[in-house]
């Protein structure tokens, strides 16, 4: 449970009472309690309001506010408000604007304009949470804290004064020494040679790439500068409240954040979703994924989804709108993957600025006639009946590793080939999404324990106790499964001497002479040998077509499961087993479409033993299944366009388990199949 004060699914949203004059107030409270609403966001936005200058705080208003929301037993999660300075400060200091990489500031009228580096920054947001924490610490409505809001968002990286000055600290503290981090740098290249620390700047405009080393440690400063602000206001809210949840909102996929340093400083993890309806299918599975990925980062605790929409956004070129129902199944499938709150971005929609065209619980034409306010209200009854499912957990047995630093280091400049990585990350895990087989995101150094399958994408730049720790699970019993351009570099971005994949090599049975990425649109083929269940991918001799990528393989120990049938390529390992201690590691040397890709998981899950929760469930339909002290809850929810008919039955090491129980959202008893309404939800508490 998140809050004891609140042992419910969060439902409600961003209040900005701010934009209102107090006479809407009193409407949004009667609102709020008629749409279910338990807990608001206020004050993210509200900094200009609450300190006019530097020496008066004006917190009357703020006070009315959160008197107002307990006095309708309405809980808040108080914002820290420094997302956004007020402009007097930046007038008055305009040391707290960020710099960007080209020596320009970033002026305020917009949001996030400050340097996290920036000593007045720092100063003027201590004090201001340093007031607000001690003002309202005893506040009866006073249920979590939000620090800040999105951290770098819009800016997430500063080149100022103050930041060259951080950074150079940091570094410090990082080698010791000038020689170490020459070493580290590679510094003998292109004369970088560094005699002082003064010499060393941010990587700025340069004619030429700079140097990369120096640019992931850049990524690794700027995240921690910015959890610098983080865990200072977190320091100064802790103190005032031991006892008080605090959190700051995530984005999924964010890459200026090392999110795992990030999750492990805030009590519960919530973050902002926002899949856009206009991409179909791939808008669930792309949700699903940031809800997977917030979970993981704190597995312990049930995450918020702090913010989402409840039509339409209004910063994408064309904004469509979630259709009637979908609003209402994509909040269920968050539940279904382990939130515990569902909120909005906002509360009632604004009448001026830069999102008054972002849809809002409350909208424009107020509620009476309105078909999203009629779907607010029915999801805050309907998240009020899954009560029971507060605090339970999804247990996986398979896990995708991510890693910040592959992911700055493989999308570098001066690469061979282009790798997204957060949307190979995004591929593995839709094959997991779309067989309904739960899985959790995990740093490749995680204790890997709960896990049967570790599936590590494009882990280009690894560790070397994060390849060991890869190695000992497979030794000790794991399957692990990953792919070309892994293991290439250490953590300070130099290459591994001696082969290709580097610290894998051993698990892998295997090592890589070169590689070549393909050009857009070019192919090669890849033949399967035929295989039975015992080598993990079951199938008979097939050639199928691959992309982006090919390498030169040369087993050792390993065996080719499948390889390449064209060019220079041909005759070579592209998919290899090894079996190594315990466990198999297997290797892709290049992109397999979705479909093949699939068929060659389907054979690795086998090998792992691990499945879905149910045995043929149709298509469109996404399961999932939390537990907690005994009880289970099993969700299903139909993103199709017609009803579906589900078979509720076990299946592999589940097989002959029964899903009987009560629905949670209608009261029914359901048996032996049930169905699911086109864009339906169903929520069986099972063995009730
Ligand atoms: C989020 C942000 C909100 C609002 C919303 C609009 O990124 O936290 O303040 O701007 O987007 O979608």
């Amino acid at each position: 449970m998140i809050s004891a004060k609140l042992p419910k699914i969060f439902y409600g949203g961003d209040y900005n009472p701010e934009q209102w004059p107090e006479a809407v107030w009193a409407e949004d409270v009667k609102l709020m309690r008629e749409a279910g609403v338990n807990l608001v966001s206020v004050g993210i936005f509200s900094w200009a309001r609450l300190q006019p200058n530097e020496r008066t705080y004006d917190w009357g208003w703020f006070d009315r506010v959160l008197d107002l929301l307990a006095a309708n037993g309405i809980l808040a999660c108080v914002a820290t408000a420094t997302a956004s300075p007020p402009a007097w400060m930046s007038t008055k200091y305009p040391d707290v604007l960020a710099v960007d990489a080209e020596g320009k500031p970033y002026y305020p009228g917009a949001r996030q304009h400050y340097s996290p580096c920036s000593p007045t920054y720092r100063r003027l947001a201590a004090a201001l949470v340093t007031r607000m924490a001690k003002r309202y610490a005893k506040h009866p409505a006073l249920a979590a804290w939000h620090i800040n809001n999105e951290y770098g968002c819009h800016m997430s990286e500063c080149h100022g004064e103050a930041s060259t000055r951080a950074w150079r600290g940091w570094l410090k503290n990082r080698y010791g020494t000038l020689e170490a981090l020459n070493a580290a740098w590679g510094t003998a290249f292109w004369s970088q040679h560094y005699y002082s620390w003064e010499e060393i700047l941010t990587p700025r405009r340069a004619p030429y790439h700079p140097n990369p080393t120096q640019q992931v440690d850049f990524k690794r400063f700027m995240s921690d500068a910015f959890l610098e602000l983080c865990t200072m206001e977190r320091d100064i809210l802790r103190a005032a409240t031991p006892e008080v949840p605090i959190t700051t909102n995530f984005m999924g996929f964010f890459k200026p954040l090392d999110h795992w340093r990030w999750a492990r400083e805030i009590d519960f993890t919530a973050w902002d979703s926002y899949p856009d309806p206009a991409t179909g299918h791939a808008a669930e599975a792309a949700a699903a994924c940031g809800h997977d990925l917030t979970r993981s980062l704190k597995k312990e605790r049930p995450f918020v989804l702090m913010e989402q929409v409840t039509s339409q956004v209004n910063w994408r070129p064309t904004n469509l709108l979630k259709r009637p129902g979908v609003m209402r199944l994509w909040s269920l499938q968050a539940v279904a993957r382990g939130a515990d709150g569902v909120m909005f971005f906002q509360w009632r929609a604004s009448q001026g600025g830069a999102e008054k065209f972002h849809g809002a619980m409350v909208p424009h034409g107020g509620t009476a006639e309105s078909r999203v306010w009629r779907e607010v209200k029915a999801l805050g009854a309907d998240l009020a009946r899954l009560e029971p499912v507060v605090g339970s957990r999804i247990q996986a047995r398979v896990a995708i590793t991510v890693d910040w630093n592959a992911w700055w280091g493989v999308e570098l400049d001066s690469r061979p080939g282009r790798i997204n990585y957060a949307a190979t990350v995004a591929e593995f895990h839709r094959y997991f999404f779309e067989r309904n087989i739960a899985v959790d995101f995990v740093h490749p150094g995680a204790d890997l324990g709960d896990y049967d399958l570790v599936v590590a994408p494009a882990l280009y730049l690894l560790a070397k106790n994060d390849a060991v720790n890869l190695e000992k699970f497979v030794a000790r019993g794991g399957v692990l499964f990953t792919t070309y351009f892994s293991g290439v570099a250490d953590e300070n971005d130099r290459i591994v001497l001696g082969g290709y994949p580097g610290y894998l090599r051993r698990v892998l049975g295997l090592w890589v002479e070169e590689w070549s990425p393909m050009m857009e649109g070019e192919t090669n083929r890849v033949r399967f040998a035929k295989t039975t269940a015992k080598d993990g991918v079951k199938g008979p001799t097939r050639v199928a077509t691959c992309s982006h990528w090919c390498e030169v393989v040369h087993l050792e120990g390993a065996r080719a499961l499948a390889t390449f049938a064209e060019d220079f390529f041909a005759g070579g390992p592209a998919l290899t087993a090894n079996a190594f201690g315990q466990g198999a590691a297997y290797y892709l040397a290049t992109k397999l479409d979705a479909p093949e890709l699939a068929r060659v998981l389907d054979g690795v899950c086998a090998r792992a033993k691990v499945g879905p929760v149910m045995a043929s469930v149709p298509k469109d339909v996404e399961v999932s299944l939390r537990e907690r002290d005994g009880a289970r809850f099993l969700f299903l929810m139909n993103h199709g366009a017609k009803a579906a008919r589900v078979r509720l039955a076990g299946v592999g090491a589940g097989a002959g388990a029964k899903f009987a129980g009560v629905d949670l959202l209608t009261g029914e008893r359901v048996g032996r199949a049930v169905t699911v309404a086109a864009l339906g939800v169903r929520v069986i508490e099972v063995g009730t």
